[in-house]
Parts: C-alpha cells; sequence; structure tokens
C-alpha cells in the first residue's frame, strides 16, 4: 500500500547491507544509510552551511522554473518526488495554478526516510486539504508502482537537490529509464544538477569548517554501531572529500586513523592504518554531458535553467514517445 509506513529498514537489512560493502577489498557503505532520523537532521544542517551553495542555488532558481514548468501543462498533473524527506521545494510546484485550479492534483513523495514521510503527510494534510498524497516508504532506486488514483493525470518526476549526482553514470541511466517507466508516456522529468567546477568551490562543500560533513559521514558508523552490533569507535575515523578530476566527481570516504579491527554484526572487519570506507560520490555534470545522459535514457531535454554564476541547473526532460521530427514517416 503506497499509504503505508513500514518500519525505515529492518536491523537485517542495515547489518547485511553493511556488511555486504565492508567485505570487499575496497570497503564501502551504501549511501542510503547516511539517512537515519540523526542523518537527515545532520542533512538539514548541510544544507544551510556557507560553503554548501547547492540548496540556496537550487531554493532561488526554483519559483521561476515552477512558473514556467506549471505553464506546459495543460491537464491536472501528478508531482512524483524521488528522495522527498518534505515538500519546501515541491512547494514551488504545488502552489501553481491555471486560473483558480491547481496544476498538481496529487503528489506521491517517495523516501526511506518513513518517519520524515509520515510528518510530511500530517503537514500537507493541514496546509494542502485539497492535494492528494500519496507517500511511498521505499528505496526510490527500486522498482515503484504509482498509486492507481494518478492514473488519469499528466506526470511530473522531481529530483531536486542533485542527487542524481550521487549514482554513477551507469546508474543514473538505469534510474532515469526506470523513471521513464514508472511516469509513463508523455511524462516530464525535472532534475537538479550540480555542475562541474573549480575544485576550490567543490571540496569545501563537501569538507566545511564547522564539520557538520564529517558529522554526517561518521553518523553512519554511529548508526551502525546502534542497528547492526558494530563497535565502531567513529573518532577513529577521519572525514576525507577528494575530487577525482578523472571521473569528475567529489568522493566521501571514512579513513581509518590506525590499524584497528571492527566487530559488526558478529563479524570481523579489519582496517589497515589509511584504509578507507568509500561512503559517498557526487558527481558533477557539464550542461551538455547531462543532456546526453538523459537522451541515452531516452529523454528529451526541453529547457534549462542555470543560476547567473553556473554552480547548478536544473533541466526539464521530456519523454521522447514522439519521434524526432527528422525521423518521422512523411505523411
Ligand atoms: N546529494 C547531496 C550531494 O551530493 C548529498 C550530500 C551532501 C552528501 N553532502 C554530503 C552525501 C556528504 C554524503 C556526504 O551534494
Amino acid at each position: 500500500m503506497p499509504d503505508d509506513h513500514p518500519p525505515q529498514l529492518p536491523r537485517t537489512d542495515v547489518a547485511s547491507l553493511a556488511l555486504a560493502g565492508l567485505r570487499q577489498a575496497r570497503k564501502t557503505l551504501p549511501a542510503q544509510l547516511f539517512y537515519d532520523e540523526a542523518g537527515c537532521r545532520l542533512f538539514y544542517r548541510i544544507a544551510e552551511l556557507p560553503e554548501y551553495y547547492l540548496t540556496r542555488t537550487e531554493l532561488a532558481l526554483l519559483p521561476e522554473v515552477a512558473r514556467e514548468v506549471a505553464a506546459r501543462f495543460d491537464r491536472p498533473a501528478a508531482l512524483v518526488e524521488y528522495g522527498a524527506s518534505d515538500e519546501a521545494k515541491a512547494g514551488f510546484l504545488l502552489d501553481r495554478t491555471h486560473d483558480t485550479s491547481p496544476v498538481f492534483a496529487a503528489y506521491v513523495p517517495i523516501d526511506v526516510a518513513a518517519p520524515a514521510l509520515a510528518r510530511l503527510r500530517a503537514r500537507l494534510a493541514h496546509a494542502r486539504p485539497a492535494l492528494d498524497v500519496w507517500p511511498i516508504a521505499a528505496d526510490f532506486l527500486g522498482p515503484v508502482t504509482l498509486p492507481r488514483a494518478t492514473g488519469g493525470l499528466a506526470r511530473l518526476g522531481f529530483f531536486p537537490g542533485s542527487t542524481i549526482g550521487n549514482l554513477d553514470p551507469n546508474e543514473a541511466r538505469a534510474f532515469l529509464r526506470g523513471v521513464r517507466t514508472t511516469l509513463g508516456a508523455g511524462a516530464r522529468l525535472l532534475v537538479g544538477v550540480d555542475l562541474r567546477k573549480d575544485a576550490a568551490i567543490l571540496l569545501p562543500a563537501y569538507d566545511d569548517a564547522a564539520g557538520v560533513t564529517a558529522e554526517f559521514n561518521r553518523n553512519l558508523l554511529v548508526r551502525l554501531n546502534r542497528e547492526a552490533g558494530a563497535t565502531f569507535d567513529p573518532t577513529e575515523f577521519a572525514h576525507r572529500a577528494v575530487w577525482n578530476a578523472q571521473e569528475g566527481r567529489i568522493e566521501m570516504h571514512l579513513q581509518s586513523r590506525r590499524a584497528q579491527t571492527v566487530r559488526v554484526a558478529g563479524e570481523t572487519i579489519r582496517f589497515a592504518a589509511g584504509e578507507t570506507i568509500h561512503t559517498e560520490n557526487s558527481y558533477k555534470h557539464t550542461l551538455p554531458g547531462f543532456a546526453a545522459l538523459a537522451a541515452a535514457a531516452g529523454w528529451t531535454t526541453e529547457q534549462v535553467w542555470t543560476d547567473p554564476a553556473g554552480l547548478f541547473s536544473l533541466h526539464l526532460l521530456a519523454e521522447g514517445t514522439e519521434a524526432p521530427p527528422d525521423s518521422r514517416p512523411a505523411c
């Protein structure tokens, strides 16, 4: 049921997800583990950091973008948001009206953070009583079935925050293809994409002076201690942000300060001094690079917005069911 709230992630899943990554020669932890209650709170603090330009730049673009995107819909639509722990960004779209009726009749927020989703639903029941809200508590990378009630509506997918940058190009393509399948013929998708720029701007955004990002990264270990029977001493792991120019991505790591062993769900995990757990990637795209990625997943770029400094972008993609003009049969 889309409006069910299962527990965030069963503990056994947390342990097995973690162990699958920690057993590898190059240790990793899956990024979805970042967003427990403490992780969500820390991420809200990251979004407000002076060094973290992404959120504020996207928010500054959204009023105008929402106006122009909504104007493209000539019948009531459903807004399907991927990774929606709150409705702040969607609100710009949900506010839009044609004459006096709202452009969006239904809102489907999808997120792994079930408690945040429950609060979102409660807030919207008060703030937007006419809006049909169908929360889905799930990993948005998995298959998603839209509620039947959205069947007759046009569709806009929404994936803000440059979360798409947390997927490698193959995963991003597969995700974009999956969204096309979920949303169906004629759908549109609005995606926030952080842009490639000087490492002197990128690195501080992922390694802030106040140490909030470091705490966010280490919170993974705190969570594993609590939910996966792990024995990490988080202070024995340093937060590292690295710009990988070759891959065009910021990498986040937790680096073991010394040789140490840690128990995770009954298993022993050994760390050499200086060894890292690779916890996240944040790919930075170019405008043509992202358009090509979208095209490879069957989407046509309808419009792109960027801030004056060219830090961040929003892309409106259209599902390419219509043949491009040059390949249309001449009849
Ligand atoms: N989507 C965000 C980004 O890539 C997530 C993020 C911000 C993040 N700071 C982080 C993830 C630090 C891990 C660690 O910008």
